[in-house]
Order: structure tokens, then C-alpha cells, then sequence
């Protein structure tokens, strides 16, 4: 399925801290290189430094408070429904998860199938889930990086979009390693975005296809 747009892309940020990829994201589309517009930013967390900086670049900022929902049987599932109310309120059509420390359920990844990214700190399918850069360095690894990649139910396994990867060096701590994949993760999440708003991301199962250019004004979406 093809649609024409008219608009440009509606996306929506979910942020739970510090917030350094959603400002990436803002400052490629403040210098034109990604085109689209942040609707939403949202977080779980009420005092998340991302939301202070959705306010500084005067964007609509909501925490969505998981409290109401945890005596739900099923809570996740709930607090998801309430997230999908904000995101259908401002037209999203496309939700990144930047540093958004929850697990989202199957009502996001379905609503939103293959319109939803996540950005982890690893060259995935190698050391999900947390602390990884510490994993990495354990391991005896020599390359470490991060992966942009489409979200599925199983965490960190969605289809693969672009990976960046970086040297680990003998006296990396967890901390310098984490440092030096963030720089790349900077540069990949604008990428990635920049792609989806050119309708240049096909998905076949596991693999993403970058295609060549499409005429201006179209995106593909209803990826299979
Ligand atoms: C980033 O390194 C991101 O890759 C990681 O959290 C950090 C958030 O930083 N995400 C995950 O580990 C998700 N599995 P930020 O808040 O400054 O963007």
C-alpha cells in the first residue's frame, strides 16, 4: 500500500531520561535534514530532562503517569492504551522510542507495525536488554555499536534498519565505550527517521531494504 502525503510526518518521541537522542532528532529537523515534525513528546517519567527539552524547543511535552494503571491485571496493556490515546489525539504516524526504559506491549507494536523504532546501544542481534556496553567489554568484544530498528513484541529483536559500529579500545570503561556508540547513535536515529519520511524503508520479514529515492511527496507504509 502506497499513501500520498501532503503533510509532513507526525512523529511522536517516547523519552524516560536525559533525552540526548529525542535532541538529536530535534536538531536534524531544525537544520532541514529530517523531515518531519515532532507532535508529541511523551514520558513516563515526570521530571524526565526530555520533556524539559520538548519545552525548550516549544514542543507538546506529556508525561503519562503509570501509576493509575499498576494495580491493572494488566497494567502494561493499560498504561499502552492510554500512550495510543495520545499518540491517535496528535496524528502520529510514526513513534521512536529514545532511551523510553519500558516495555511497550503488543497494543503499540500492532497499532503501530512497522512504524515504530527503538534505538539500543548494541550491534543486535549481540547483547540486548541492559548494561550493554559493559557486556560488550566482558565479552572480550572488539567492535561495539548501536542498532536502529523496527519494534516487535520480543525486546530489541524488531527488523534491523541501519547499525553503526564502533572499536572497543583496552582501556574503555563502560562509560567511555557508552560515550563513543552514543555519537554514532546520534548520527543513526536522524538517518533512519530521514528514510522512513522518504518511504524509502521496505521491510521483507527480518531484513529492511533501503530503496533508491522516491519522488518527493510519497511514502510507503503498510510495510509487509
Ligand atoms: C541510549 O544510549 C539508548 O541507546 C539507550 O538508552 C540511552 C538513552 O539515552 N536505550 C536502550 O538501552 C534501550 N534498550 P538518551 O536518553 O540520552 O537518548
Amino acid at each position: 500500500m502506497s499513501i500520498k502525503r501532503t503533510d509532513v510526518l507526525r512523529i511522536a518521541v517516547l523519552a524516560s531520561g536525559r533525552g540526548s537522542n529525542l535532541q538529536a532528532i530535534i536538531d536534524a529537523i531544525e537544520a532541514g535534514t529530517v523531515q518531519a515534525k515532532i507532535a508529541a513528546v511523551i514520558s513516563n517519567k515526570k521530571d524526565s530532562p526530555a520533556l524539559e527539552r520538548a519545552s525548550r524547543h516549544g514542543l507538546s511535552g506529556f508525561f503519562v503517569d503509570p501509576k493509575p494503571h499498576a494495580s491493572e491485571s494488566d497494567s502494561r496493556g493499560s498504561y499502552d492504551r492510554a500512550l495510543l490515546s495520545v499518540l491517535r489525539q496528535h496524528d502520529v504516524e510514526l513513534v521512536l522510542l529514545a532511551g523510553y526504559m519500558k516495555i511497550v506491549t503488543k497494543v503499540l507494536v500492532e497499532a503501530f507495525a512497522n512504524r515504530m523504532m527503538n534505538i539500543h546501544p548494541s550491534l543486535l542481534p549481540s547483547f540486548p536488554g541492559l548494561d550493554v556496553q559493559k557486556k560488550a567489554i566482558d565479552w572480550g568484544c572488539k567492535v561495539a555499536g548501536c542498532t536502529v530498528h523496527f519494534v516487535t513484541e520480543g525486546v530489541d529483536e524488531g527488523p534491523i534498519i541501519l547499525q553503526a559500529a564502533v572499536p572497543i579500545l583496552d582501556g574503555d570503561s563502560a562509560d567511555s565505550l557508552a560515550a563513543r556508540i552514543l555519537v554514532q547513535e546520534h548520527k543513526i536515529y536522524p538517518q533512519a527517521v530521514q528514510l522512513f519520511a522518504e518511504g524509502r524503508l521496505r521491510v521483507e520479514g527480518r531484513r529492511v531494504f533501503i530503496e533508491q529515492g522516491k519522488p518527493a511527496g510519497e511514502a510507503a507504509f503498510g510495510l509487509s
